[in-house]
């Protein structure tokens, strides 16, 4: 296994549309262990292939404490949403930053796992967010895009200051 590089935004690569995996094969395994590990490493509760500059489906999530139930979404699509809630959100792409973004309380999604076999989960709570979070990421955007225009300006000058300082 190796640790994966995570892109900073405001990298444009982060906003590319990732495309579908076509077989769950030994490279997407490798793929999704190589995940696995940069995640907990970093530490995070979910990575998607997007961030480690991979424009594949897949994404990896944890929501434990003790790193016991890591979930892996491959070609993950959202068949229900319920309800709505509101939550300080982070992303290992956009470190420091913390923003309270509204999605769903509930969701239904439709995904393969690692053997490429077909299931579907039904998550609430911070469970959902993460997995509302991470396909968003496979679909380009990141949560601060969310947030209104002066508030992104802000964040962008923050981490451009911030980039600066510690280049
Ligand atoms: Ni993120």
């Amino acid at each position: 296994m190796a640790l994966l590089p995570i892109l900073r935004y405001p990298d444009p690569r982060l906003h590319t549309v990732a495309k579908p995996v076509a077989k769950v094969d030994d490279s997407i395994r490798r793929l999704i262990d190589d995940m696995a590990e940069t995640m907990y490493e970093a530490p995070g509760i979910g990575l998607a292939a997007t961030q480690v500059d991979v424009h594949k489906r897949v994404v990896v999530i944890d929501v434990s404490e003790d790193h016991s139930e890591l979930l892996v979404l491959v070609n993950p699509t959202i068949i229900d949403r319920q309800g709505a809630q509101v939550c300080e959100e982070g992303c290992l792409s956009v470190p420091g930053v913390y923003e309270k973004v509204e999605r769903a309380e509930a969701v239904t999604v439709r995904a393969l796992d690692r053997d490429g076999k077909s299931f579907e989960l039904e998550a609430e709570g911070l469970l959902a967010i993460c997995i509302q979070h991470e396909i968003d990421h496979l679909d380009g955007k990141v949560f601060i895009e969310y947030l209104s225009q002066l508030k992104l300006n802000r964040i962008k000058t923050k981490l451009a200051k911030k980039a600066r300082i510690t280049a």
